[in-house]
């Protein structure tokens, strides 16, 4: 008979049993995110041109209060202060995007270097503050001159990423390891040609759809140039802000206003994207809008499938949804700004509704089981890693007057989506990593600066930076490996 103590016996199962405490494996990235339009400002330094989000803000009536990203949190120059704040989170990844028009301006022809050297110098720090870079090259920056002439409707568009991918992967793949070539191209898409409510503010849903086929493609032709140029180390992944689309009953209605959703909004993306092929019912939902047949060109899907070593995802909320039909009586809710044009092109028939729970600022619901179910159901479909790519929440933050930022509630919803992924985890997903939304306040695109996500507040009149109490609770959850470390959310 073995004769075991215990406590020591109490305390082990306890752990194995409490997936807060045993899921996150070695080697988890704990990270935090942002965008460069976001944070960087130097909007006119060292070469760089304008950007679609350049000429969007300075519209005026397309963003709240007329904000920009001019200056933003002026990152560019901030950088090492930046990154001595991720050293002292204990972060042990980075998720940045790369300036489309700081490294190659007009969209074409060579690079500027003092653009890649503003990278160079900024993943040189991470680095040496043991900070695991991880780059994306796309976050909805595309340079000026390729929107006059088509924007993402064009499928020259896709070469022009491409190249623009070469040459970062030439310049940067010495110290990049982990490449993401799209951020959400679902936004670029609907919100940029659809709804016009992001940059360039176009509301064509056909042009909509073919931005998303030249999208697809750009990111497959980019997926081989950086196959090209990277080390055979080197991790190849896109970001998708996959919906976890719910229906409100199981009327058959609703369930197909559910499926129209989940081809538009998430298959349009991974069935070419993992499958080669774009599905029956998306072209038959969509072929009023465009032709797929012309669209769509030979060696085109066998571009977009080639093989990623991880897949991210964005995830903030669950969508819920019906028939308009039987919608008629239930309040609706569209969560992604006000516009009359539709983001969903071919979905004229679906409403969509508040989930019920509690909301955050941007009114967007909270509900961290939308994140589990979609990370399961991402393993069990595609059976590739996957990292949260983006994750977070905005609230009303106040600077009390101590000078803290009490954020409980951000606490509360970072905590609880990182259960989520212990539970994916646990249910055998492979979940590599979760990078919170975002490292600071920064600029919300439409909302400008209402909105603030980040885990250090930003005074935005003399740029100062400061940890809110949300940062706190997650250092300590970086530094034990676990949910459950004694700092309670305050
Ligand atoms: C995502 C974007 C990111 C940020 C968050 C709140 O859709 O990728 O830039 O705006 O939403």
């Amino acid at each position: 008979m073995t004769v075991t103590d215990p406590h020591t016996t109490a305390t082990s199962s306890a752990d194995l049993a409490d997936p807060a405490r045993s899921a996150f494996p070695p080697g988890f990235a704990w990270g935090a995110a942002t965008a460069a339009y976001q944070i960087e400002g130097a909007h006119a330094e060292d070469g760089r041109t304008p950007s679609i989000w350049d000429t969007f803000s300075h519209t005026p009536g397309k963003v709240a209060n007329g904000d920009t990203g001019d200056t933003a949190v002026d990152h560019y120059h901030r950088f090492r202060e930046d990154v001595r704040m991720m050293a002292d989170l204990g972060l042990t990844s980075y998720r940045f995007s790369l300036s489309w028009p700081r490294i190659q301006p007009t969209g074409r022809g060579p690079a500027v270097e003092r653009g890649l050297d503003f990278y160079r110098a900024l993943t040189d720090e991470l680095l040496a503050n043991g900070i695991t870079p991880a780059a994306t090259l796309y976050h909805w920056d595309l340079p000026q001159e390729l929107e006059d002439a088509g924007g993402w409707p064009q499928r020259e568009t896709a070469y022009r990423f491409a190249e623009y991918a070469a040459i970062a992967a030439e310049a940067l793949g010495d110290r990049i390891g982990t490449w993401i070539t799209l951020n959400e191209p679902w936004c670029s898409a609907y919100l940029g040609y659809a709804s016009g409510v992001h940059a360039p503010g176009r509301t064509d849903p056909g042009d909509s759809l073919r931005a998303a086929h030249h999208l697809n493609l750009g990111h497959g032709l980019a997926v081989g140039a950086l196959r090209a140029a990277l080390p055979a180390t080197a991790q190849v992944a896109v970001s998708l802000n996959l919906h976890a689309v719910r229906p409100h009953s199981s009327h058959p209605d609703d369930l197909d206003a559910a499926r129209r959703i989940e081809a538009v909004g998430n298959r349009v993306w991974t069935s070419p994207i993992f499958k080669g092929r774009y599905d029956d019912d998306l072209i038959a939902d969509t072929a009023h809008l465009v032709d797929w047949d012309t669209l769509v060109q030979p060696g085109d899907l066998a571009e977009i499938s080639r093989p990623l070593d991880l897949l991210g995802l964005n995830y903030y909320n669950p969508t819920l949804v019906s028939s308009a039909e039987n919608a008629k009586n239930l309040p609706r809710h569209d969560g992604h700004g006000d516009s009359s044009h539709s983001p969903w092109p071919g979905a004229d028939d679906v409403a969509f509704h508040l989930a019920p729970g509690e909301v955050t600022a941007m009114n967007w619901p909270i509900d961290p089981t939308g994140l589990s179910d979609s990370l399961i159901g991402l393993h069990r479909e595609f059976g590739l890693p996957l990292l949260v790519t983006e994750n977070g929440a905005a609230f009303e933050d106040t600077v009390s007057e101590d000078g803290t930022v009490h954020d409980p509630e951000r606490t509360a919803y970072i905590k609880g989506h990182l259960g989520a992924v212990a539970d994916a985890i646990t249910a055998g997903a492979d979940v590599r990593g979760y990078y919170c939304w975002s490292l600071m306040d920064n600029f919300e695109w439409a909302y400008g600066y209402e909105k603030r996500f980040g885990l250090v507040h930003v005074d935005y009149d003399t740029l100062v930076r400061t940890p809110k109490t949300s940062a706190r609770w997650y250092s300590e959850a970086i530094r034990t490996n676990s949910l459950e470390h004694g700092i309670a959310p305050q």
